[in-house]
């Protein structure tokens, strides 16, 4: 069958741009009988592994029966799959119809068995690694968080999963990624361009941002160039000599500050740079991120790693991600669970566009209608009333250096902050 087959057997072509990327190649490797992940044996236990219960199965035995003998459910679903996890290039299926004709309110679970699909690669690559099965058994809890609290809340009730976060799962079968209490790590090259120093003798730390950074007014950052005003903020340098380096520093509350300062070479050190070998975090859905289980999940990382991979030992903790944006300290208010994290971590100001990562709050891209977004969480209400009063909404970048754990609970980057070396 043909991706315009297949699409009009659903009843929907709006997306057939997107499904014909590289269907031939998919074709070609698609099993003679039925794909594994549409076997009852193997949904099933795969569900068990990543947490559901008994309560999907009705749901998931008739999808899976469905695809099994609708030509056009079974195609799409291995295309779904093939895309994801076996495509030699990132290439998520963006846009694609959920196949309501042939499904009708089970139309989300043909993409989680997709998703579940994924608990094979995962256990064979971590079992490559030596990774001890209850942490990739708590790395494949992933799948329920994507079903629970995003699609579900998003349609209803009902199971599913969205195609932006099943597209994410290719890198958990992939990469070094895992789940350590409560967040996830992915142990990889430091992907942010600011360079980190610490004072040799006080251990106080700063960060400098890369060259050629644009700031706007208040320090943060846009990804379009054409959001600037005329003539707005000011643009950093980053020099290096044999005497040290000049550059603009970054207050660790998440903003440029305009004007360079010296770091002499003889008093601060480069403790985090450019492709250091890092720990993208990664934050579940789900709450309880208390300062004890935060605390304990980067003991955990920080232990873990160099025991596992031991050739690259990481520095750091990095992010960038809506999680980190400044202002959500005054949205949610200085006491709770995030803000007192964020008051832990050096944040850093990352190019940001005015809706970015707001899906994952509100379940919809930007540009946003506020007056018709949902508010049922104190946190959409108030990120809702924040950009009803006319600021600009930013994603945030943090580090956190991992020699500097003893210190953490005890806001060390804030506490020793000055703009001057
Ligand atoms: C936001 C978060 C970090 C806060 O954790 P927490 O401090 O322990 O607080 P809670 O979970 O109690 O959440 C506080 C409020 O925000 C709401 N909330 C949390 N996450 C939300 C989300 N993604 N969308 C909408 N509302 C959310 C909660 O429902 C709660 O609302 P309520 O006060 O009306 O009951 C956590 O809930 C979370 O991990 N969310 C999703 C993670 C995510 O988006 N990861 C991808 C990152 S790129």
């Amino acid at each position: 069958m043909t991706p315009e087959a297949v699409l009009t057997d659903l009843g929907d072509t709006s997306a057939l741009a997107n499904v014909r990327l590289h269907w031939d190649l998919s074709m070609a490797e698609m099993p003679a009988g039925d794909p594994d992940f549409l076997r009852d044996e193997v949904w099933r236990s795969c569900s068990r592994y990543c947490g559901f219960g008994d309560a999907l199965d009705g749901v998931l035995a008739r999808v899976a029966e469905a695809a099994r003998e609708t030509p056009a459910l079974r195609l799409l679903a291995w295309h779904a799959y093939w895309r994801v996890f076996l495509s030699p290039e990132t290439c998520p299926p963006n846009g694609w119809p959920e196949p309501e004709r042939h499904l009708g309110e089970d139309a989300g679970g043909l993409l989680l068995l997709v998703a579940l699909g994924f608990v094979p690669l995962l256990r064979a690559k971590h079992r490559e690694w030596g990774i001890p099965e209850e942490v990739t058994r708590e790395t494949a809890q992933q799948v329920r968080c994507y079903c629970d609290d995003a699609y579900r809340r998003g349609h209803a009730g009902r199971p599913g999963v969205y195609p932006g976060p099943l597209a994410w799962l290719r890198h958990y079968t992939r990469e070094k990624y895992v789940r350590l209490g409560r967040f996830e790590y992915w142990l990889g090259p430091n992907p942010h361009r600011i360079e980190v120093f610490r004072h040799r003798r006080s251990g106080r730390v700063m960060a400098l941002a890369p060259d050629g950074t644009r700031f706007a007014r208040d320090g943060s950052i846009y990804r379009d160039p054409g959001d600037y005003a005329p003539g707005e903020g000011w643009t950093a340098t980053l020099q290096h000599t044999t005497d040290g380096v000049a550059g603009c520093p970054i207050d660790p509350r998440g903003a440029g500050t305009p004007g360079n300062v010296l770091l002499a070479a003889r008093d601060w050190e480069c403790v985090l740079k450019h492709g250091d070998p890092s720990l993208m975090m990664h934050i579940p859905s789900g709450g309880r991120m208390t300062p004890e289980a935060c605390r304990e999940s980067l003991l955990q990382a920080a232990g873990f790693f160099p025991r596992f991979f031991p050739q690259s030992p990481p520095r750091a903790v990095v992010c960038a991600s809506w999680i980190f944006s400044p202002p959500l300290q005054d949205i949610f208010g200085g006491q709770a669970n995030l803000s007192v994290f964020q008051k832990n971590l050096y944040l850093f100001p990352v190019p940001s566009g005015p809706w970015d990562g707001l899906w994952f709050v509100f379940l919809q891209n930007g540009p946003l209608d506020l007056e018709r977004v949902p508010c049922e969480t104190s946190l959409q209400r108030g990120i809702r009333d924040y950009l009803r009063q006319g600021h600009r909404w930013r994603c945030g970048g943090m580090f956190f250096l991992l020699d500097d754990l003893p210190r953490f609970g005890t806001e060390p980057y804030l506490k020793d902050w000055l703009p001057t070396p």
